[in-house]
């Protein structure tokens, strides 16, 4: 029994670092039977966090320089196109949103639809899952 674990052990750190495929090829196999529990609450490794490709073009931190995109701290709830020292487009500036949760969402389910003529075009984000852990991201930077 006490080997049966170390071994257990020791695949589970393999796996963790192989990676999730290597984990489905174990739980699947045969004999992986009784370390399948143990297995699944082995975290492979952080799931990308969904802002992940913002920062591309943003910034987040208190007075963080504008890059392609403007900074980002403290824009929920913040009127659109108010940070100093950005270029926005003639379409932002004439928004009058309010960054509020919907508005947000709806911004980054699609950019050029809530803000014809945006300087963001990147593609929406269709999934509502990934807005979401994105708005509450954006909801913390203050
Ligand atoms: C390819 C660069 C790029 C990426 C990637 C990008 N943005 Fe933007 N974003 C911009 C630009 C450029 C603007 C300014 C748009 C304008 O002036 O029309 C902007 C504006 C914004 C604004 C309005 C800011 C304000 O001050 O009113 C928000 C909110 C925003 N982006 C959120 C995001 C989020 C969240 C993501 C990730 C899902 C993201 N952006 C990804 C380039 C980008």
């Amino acid at each position: 029994m006490k080997e049966a674990s170390v071994i257990r052990t020791q695949s589970c750190l393999a796996t963790t670092m192989i990676g999730a495929a290597t984990l489905l090829a174990v739980t699947a196999g045969p004999g992986a039977k009784g370390g399948v529990v143990a297995m699944a609450t082995v975290q492979v490794a952080p799931p990308r966090p969904a802002f992940a490709t913002c920062k591309a073009c943003h910034s987040v931190t208190r007075g963080g320089t504008n890059g392609v995109g403007p900074n980002l701290f403290g824009i929920f709830g913040a009127p659109a196109a108010a940070k100093p020292g950005y270029a926005y487009s003639p379409a932002m500036k004439g928004s009058k949103i309010r960054w509020e949760r919907a508005k947000l969402d709806a911004y980054l389910a699609d950019p050029r639809a809530v803000v014809p003529g945006t300087r963001m075009t990147v593609p929406g984000i269709p999934d509502p899952a990934k807005r979401n852990e994105i708005i509450g991201f954006l909801e913390k930077l203050k």
